[in-house]
């Protein structure tokens, strides 16, 4: 079993993730993680607005098992959307249909994500919904499109591991979207497995998009794919202000802080919560590198 494989499967177990619960922010996850509660996410966000850096927060949450969890969890992000526009923070709301019981009921989940459109359209502030694995990503197709029947302001993630990713950015292509490679462990029935081939889907992805359609949100820490998208979009006479380039909270904050210097829109993924365990196992599946995270906190203890 390759690293990856084993950090993914880390991240999808239950009994794992809820002894990591009750021990707070360890193994390294507090370089990543902005804190267990709303109001420590927001100083986080308040440093990367004085930056130049808009945030798009999400309130951690997996392994939703029941209606009182995904009710639990869509209280939590109203509350969170309130402080966003209380304390005047510039920051939007992303979030996981999964969290808000997709796997329960489809009704039930669609209800919950209403209740967070209300709240959301009332502050004019943009959700998105962020993609899972494969067997939830129609689901949450259907539930955007149903959702923007009433609130306009709502776009998703295209994974570019995905064959049928571009048939997909077509269909959306009216929407803001975020393009990514893709952090779930997939088939190859369904998804490219060879970093080559992801990376090449990644930028015919995003160079679609940039070119016809709405806002494009370009997600990655791989500097070759930033380079290639500066060149383009000036090449293409792509204005700045239909992309920007997104980040992960702690990662490369420094490459972070000098695209917004350069004057490119940017924004920083903000994770938040009790429930870090899976996220922190996925950014180690994706980059081993980053178990160096782990063994800082380890060893400067
Ligand atoms: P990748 O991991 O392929 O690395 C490419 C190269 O970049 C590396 O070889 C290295 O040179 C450099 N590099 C990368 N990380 C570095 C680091 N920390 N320090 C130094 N160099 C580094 N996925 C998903 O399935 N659904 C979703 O909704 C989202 N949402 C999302 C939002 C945001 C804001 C981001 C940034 C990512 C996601 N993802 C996601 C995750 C995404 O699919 C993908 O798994 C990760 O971003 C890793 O791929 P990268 O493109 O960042 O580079």
């Amino acid at each position: 079993m390759k690293l990856k494989d084993v950090f993914i499967s880390l991240s999808e177990n239950q009994f794992l993730n809820q002894a990591a619960q009750k021990y707070g922010l360890k193994m390294g996850a507090s370089s990543v993680v902005a804190g267990t509660t709303i109001e420590e996410a927001i100083e986080g966000i308040r440093e990367l607005n004085r930056r130049g850096i808009s945030c798009t927060v999400d309130c951690l949450g997996e392994f939703v098992s029941d209606k009182a969890e995904a009710t639990k969890a869509k209280d939590q992000i109203i509350h969170v959307i309130e402080a966003i526009h209380d304390t005047e923070v510039d920051a939007h709301i992303s979030l996981k249909p999964s969290q808000l019981g997709l796997d329960i009921d489809y009704a039930f989940c669609l209800e919950n994500l209403k209740e967070i459109a209300e709240t959301a359209s009332r502050y004019e502030m943009f959700i998105n919904i962020d993609m899972e694995n494969y067997e939830r990503l129609e689901p949450s197709f259907r539930l955007l499109e149903e959702l923007t029947q009433n609130y306009p302001n709502i776009g998703t993630v295209i994974q570019a591991y995905f064959y049928r990713a571009q048939s997909d950015i077509e269909r959306l292509k009216d929407y803001r979207l975020r393009i990514v490679k893709g952090a779930y462990k997939e088939t190859n029935d369904v998804a490219y497995q060879d970093k080559m081939d992801i990376d090449d889907n990644f930028l015919r992805l995003i160079e679609y998009h940039l070119q016809n359609g709405k806002f494009t949100s370009i997600a990655t820490h791989d500097h070759q794919i930033i380079e290639h998208v500066k060149r383009f979009v000036e090449a293409n006479h792509i204005p700045k202000d239909k992309f920007e380039f997104q980040m992960l909270y702690g990662f490369r904050t420094e490459l972070q802080y000098q695209l917004a210097k350069e004057g490119y829109q940017f924004c920083t993924y903000v994770p938040f919560g009790t429930d870090w365990y899976g996220y922190f196992m996925r950014r180690l599946a994706e980059r081993p590198q980053n178990i160096s995270l782990v063994t800082k906190q380890v060893f400067n203890k």
